[in-house]
């Protein structure tokens, strides 16, 4: 769809905005001092020596500047008189509610610090998170980040076998899990997921939150219940102060091997930029609004705009612990309306969703304390960025389509709500202190109008500092596409418009984004293959109306696999529910007698993404050797070679 118009900030908005157009200026003018300046929005125990140390790709932000991030997130604001302010109105699923207020969040922080310690957690340590979307999740991260030790956490919708491959990597020591939490109207149990991943490897504890009240299995001597342990320790901790690039988070996501990469993130320069941006681009007033981010603080989004970002800036927050249509369609309007939301940040695949619902949900409850929407996790079509001001906005709100990746750590590309004249569909221009660009294959920029690769082109204090123990793919997969230059390249593809606003068109590289995740076509291929039937796998990503890209996996079956159409599918689509997660279970799969690769032995999925899109495909087809390769190959281009 082509949308034209032009969205201008209401002119209340931009006259009270935490940021204005001057920002552009003052950073172009001195991008280091500008972000020392936003350093100084954080409490610093001691100042840093250095802003930026650049030795490519190797960056160090505010080297010699010592701090506790868990401080700046809640001990400073209690010490400031704000200990009786809401931070966290977090509300169940069956409805159960919790008022968090700072002074509140202080003691459960320094409680489960205090109780780590006692587990024996020191900093450095790994410690692994696999919680449902309770508090409990959010005093663990910042329990970890006050002692020092780097969390990595794992979202609850994923295996046994992804996290055991996470607790492997990172070499952690303790695990945070819960008996389970609500989801669909029903307890689904983690804690037996959590037993199977940690079994034989280096955790030697696991902390779990009681959450359902279900039975769960319980290992004597290994595992302890939170309410037993946290629940009686003291509510002081005297922090301690780290090095701004103390590691805080590992966060693993997919890139283009089976292997997930461990994105690791330090201190100072991460919460700058979380802390900022989100004042920047989400114009929050501590004193009046109440936002809520709706994404899971198993997913980067969730640690830099439910925890960092927004507990930085002294935030009252909303947190939801269930799904959108539990127990009706209307939940998150019913929510909206119950706190009085004034900013929402969602997904598109979410928006599309609550499309596919239709306009008389929203039009039930009074919405009308939002006053800013964002989007994120993937391109938002302006049809559903339309429906979004329109039917959650009521024709008044500004919607700002945020760029960013695990990656960068916080937002790079985005609107400012009370500067930009909004576009619907673009994510527009690079913040204030970012530096963007799309350039063609040999890294020259593309001319207004023209389309290539997105580029990072300066260093960026929330960039990822590298791959858990793995510095090499850090340099190759970042760094090695634009090596001349130094830029790096951030695998999506994008145009830039005759204003020089960015566009982004989706991935360049074998990673799909399905609902906003990503995952990648190599993970999806290797769980296959390990399948009993399976003998080769290839994957794509096809355009899928709500999720933005579906999974269609094509087979080849093991000699004397039989095909047993429906049954086969969804027993493949079952074990990959095992391996990965229910979230990278293939929307289709074919049985297929042979794949198209190139001579080189490449599968080309670019000719099995037009097979999956072009057609409408029933869950599984046997497909002909003759009419399949017939299929194919009359796209084939007529040139050898192509690889
Ligand atoms: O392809 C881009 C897409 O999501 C990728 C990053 O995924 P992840 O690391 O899981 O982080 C998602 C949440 C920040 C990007 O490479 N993406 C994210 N936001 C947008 C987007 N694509 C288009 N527009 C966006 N606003």
């Amino acid at each position: 769809m082509r949308e034209n118009r032009r969205f201008a900030p209401p002119a209340a908005l931009a006259g009270a905005a935490n940021v204005t157009g001057d920002a552009y200026a003052a950073a172009s003018a001195d991008r280091i001092a500008f972000w020392e300046e936003q350093a100084r929005r954080l409490d610093w125990e001691r100042p840093w020596t250095t802003a930026l140390d650049w030795r490519p790709p190797f960056a160090r932000w505010f080297s010699g500047g010592r701090l506790n991030v868990a401080v700046n997130a809640v001990d400073r604001h209690v010490a400031a008189g704000h200990g009786d302010q809401v931070a966290l109105h977090w509300e169940g699923e069956p409805g159960d509610t919790r008022t968090i207020t700072y002074a509140r969040l202080q003691d459960e922080v320094c409680k489960a610090a205090n109780a780590l310690s006692e587990l024996g957690v020191r900093a450095g340590d790994r410690v692994m998170i696999y919680l449902p979307m309770i508090p409990e999740a959010v005093f663990s991260m910042l329990a970890c980040a006050r002692l020092g030790a780097p969390h990595s956490v794992v979202f609850g919708g994923f295996s046994a076998e992804a996290l055991r491959n996470r607790v492997e990597d990172a070499r952690a020591r303790l695990l945070i899990t819960a008996d389970g939490g609500f989801r669909r109207g029903r307890p689904n149990d983690l804690k037996t997921a959590a037993d199977e991943a940690v079994a034989g490897t280096g955790v030697e504890k696991v902390l779990v939150v009681r959450r359902t009240g279900a039975e769960v299995p319980f290992t004597a001597g290994r595992d302890v219940w939170w309410q037993d342990v946290v629940d009686r320790q003291s509510t002081t901790h005297v922090p301690e102060y780290f090095d701004a690039e103390q590691p805080l988070f590992i966060l693993y996501t997919s890139g283009t091997t089976a292997k997930p990469k461990g994105i690791l993130h330090t201190s100072g320069g991460y919460l700058t930029q979380a802390a900022y941006t989100h004042h920047a681009v989400f114009d929050l007033k501590p004193d009046t609004d109440v936002y809520w981010c709706a994404a899971d603080v198993g997913w980067v989004t969730g640690h830099s705009y439910i925890v960092y970002g927004p507990l930085a800036n002294r935030a009252t927050q909303v947190m939801y612990e269930g799904t959108p249509d539990t127990p009706h369609r209307g939940r998150f309007w019913e929510i909206v309306q119950k706190y009085g939301v004034s900013i929402l940040y969602t997904a598109p695949t979410t928006i599309r969703t609550f499309m596919k619902w239709g306009d008389d949900v929203p039009a039930g409850f009074d919405l009308s304390s939002l006053r800013l929407l964002g989007s994120v996790g993937e391109p938002i079509n302006p049809e559903a960025w339309i429906w979004y001001r329109e039917h959650i906005g009521g024709g008044r709100v500004p919607v700002v389509d945020t760029w960013w990746q695990t990656e960068t750590g916080a937002i790079m590309i985005s609107p400012l709500p009370g500067v930009t004249a909004c576009k619907p569909g673009s994510a527009q221009a690079a913040l204030p202190g970012i530096a963007a660009d799309v350039v063609d294959d040999s890294g020259t920029p593309v001319p207004p109008g023209g389309g290539g690769y997105l580029v990072l082109t300066e260093p960026w204090p929330g960039m990822l500092r590298g791959i858990w123990g793995d510095p090499g793919r850090y340099a190759d997969t970042y760094w090695s596409r634009f090596a001349d230059q130094g830029y790096y390249f951030a695998g999506d593809g994008a145009k830039k418009d005759e204003d020089g606003d960015v566009w982004l068109l989706g991935r360049v590289d074998d990673v799909m984004n399905v609902s906003g995740h990503r995952i990648s076509t190599t993970e999806v291929e290797s769980a296959l293959v390990s399948a009993p039937q399976v003998a080769e796998a290839a994957v794509v990503g096809a355009t899928d109306p709500t999720t933005g890209q579906g999974i269609v996996a094509f087979v080849i079956l093991r000699g004397g696999a039989a095909d047993k159409g429906a049954v086969l599918a969804a027993e493949l689509r079952e074990h990959v529910a095992r391996e990965i997660g229910p979230i990278a279970k293939p929307r289709q799969i074919l049985v297929v007698p042979e794949l198209p690769k190139t001579r080189s032995g490449k599968i080309m999925r670019r000719l099995l993404r037009d097979v999956a899109e072009n057609r409408s495909l029933g869950d599984v087809t046997t497909l002909q050797d003759s009419s399949v390769m017939d299929l194919i190959s009359a796209r084939l281009p007529s040139a050898s070679g192509e690889d």
